[in-house]
């Protein structure tokens, strides 16, 4: 089997994505058009997204056909994201992929989001055979870890061993930004600005999941069954940080700067721009110590709980190599972190590049190369599920 071309189709959110790939890891094109409308609200708006998914779908997916100097005739198979994400959202991209599936009389394969993220990663990592693999998948939706394991003929299958029990880290990111009086969307400008100030460890304890199967004593431990140790979680929360960030800035009467600050980066038109040097050196001088330190502190505190889930579960699951997707996995500090952590243990670590660290369709085509080689194709009832669940 070689030379096939699969059509990635992704809109589960604020992104419109389509790519072309050469059996499942050459990257002919991939194409991402991010709705900028969402930044006036400081978040996305369902509604609002649906309407430029479906100004946006057509040339993008043109576009990319275009770049990979291949037409529509070529492809061998069209895949789309099924789940989860915006029931709208996905609606646009799923409707178009069974038109040209069915037109163009070509298997249609569904794409789980998340496996999405997790091929994102698997696509160019030198992973090649190892497995079981850990993976953190951290965005603005999510924040998973999979125990994931290959199968003969190449398939994956995913166990879901850890989650967030609130807020996503990418969305506490976001959220502790906008109450900073930060640019939208918060993460990146949050991640830039950390390296200015000096982390107080002080601030934002670990949070301790404990379940009922965690026993915190070594006999407890030795009394667990097999199947207790099996359902051992690893889940995490972030929204009590978000909270002590919240309390901080009032205990500290922060609020008039932090709608001082918004206002000045309005006026000088930063609050829709990316993070790049010069932003970061025009925004600086609006930030005090206090604050700067307060970045740091938080970012600190999310990054050491991420990173600490990964690797207990890791070691628990005896994973031969720890991968990291999704958004958030763009954040210097954690991908600093998780190296060191990875290096003491003797691990293989892999992160997406930063162009697939974000929502985009060459993932989709990625993860839908086992589907296709195994000939798991979607029926033609396809329909989203906005709460699809992986593992
Ligand atoms: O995967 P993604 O593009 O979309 C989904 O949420 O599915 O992730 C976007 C999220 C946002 O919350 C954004 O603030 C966060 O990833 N993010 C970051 C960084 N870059 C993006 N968070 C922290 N540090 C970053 N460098
Ligand atoms: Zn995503």
């Amino acid at each position: 089997m070689a030379n096939h071309l699969i059509l990635g189709i992704e809109s589960s959110c604020d992104e419109t994505s389509a790519a072309v790939l050469r059996d499942g890891n050459e990257v002919l094109s991939n194409v991402v058009a991010s709705q900028l409308v969402h930044a006036d609200y400081g978040g996305v708006v369902p509604e609002l997204a649906s309407r430029e998914h479906l100004r946006a779908i057509v040339p993008v997916v043109r576009e990319a056909l275009l770049r990979a100097g291949v037409s529509y005739g070529d492809l061998d198979a069209i895949a789309v994201t099924e789940g989860p994400g915006l029931a709208g959202a996905l609606l646009v991209g799923i409707t178009f992929a069974k038109a040209l599936a069915f037109g163009l009389e070509r298997p249609l394969i569904a794409v789980n989001h998340l496996e999405g993220h997790i091929h994102a990663v698997l696509m160019d990592s030198a992973f090649a055979g190892a497995s079981p693999l850990l993976a953190l998948v951290v965005s603005g939706g999510h924040t998973h870890l999979y125990l994931a394991e290959q199968h003969p003929g190449s398939t994956w299958t995913y166990r879901n061993v850890g989650k967030t029990l609130d807020d996503a880290a990418g969305e506490a990111y976001d959220k502790v930004a906008k109450l900073l009086g930060l640019p939208y969307p918060g993460g990146p400008w949050m991640d830039a600005l950390a390296s200015y100030g000096t982390a107080d460890t002080t601030l934002f304890p670990f949070a301790q999941i404990k379940h009922k199967a965690t026993g915190n004593t070594a006999a407890k431990l030795a009394r667990e069954s097999t199947e207790a140790l099996e359902a051992r979680r690893f889940d995490m929360s972030f929204s009590g940080i978000k909270t002590a960030v919240r309390r901080y800035v009032e205990l500290h009467q922060m609020q008039p700067p932090i709608a001082a600050r918004e206002q000045s980066l309005r006026a000088m038109g930063l609050h829709k721009a990316r993070p790049d040097e010069a932003n970061v050196a025009r925004a600086l001088p609006h930030f005090d110590a206090r604050t700067l330190n307060l970045i740091a502190s938080f970012q600190n505190a999310v990054v050491k709980n991420l990173s600490r889930s990964a690797f207990r579960a890791a070691e628990h699951y005896a994973a031969r190599g720890v991968i990291v997707s999704g958004g958030v996995a763009a954040n210097s500090e954690l991908r600093r972190r998780i190296c060191a952590a990875a290096a003491e243990r003797g691990l293989s670590v892999a992160f997406p590049s930063i162009a697939l660290s974000t929502d985009n369709a060459a993932m989709i085509a990625a993860a839908a190369w086992p589907k296709f080689l195994a000939q798991d194709f979607a029926p033609s009832s396809l329909e989203p599920v906005p709460q699809l669940r992986l593992g």
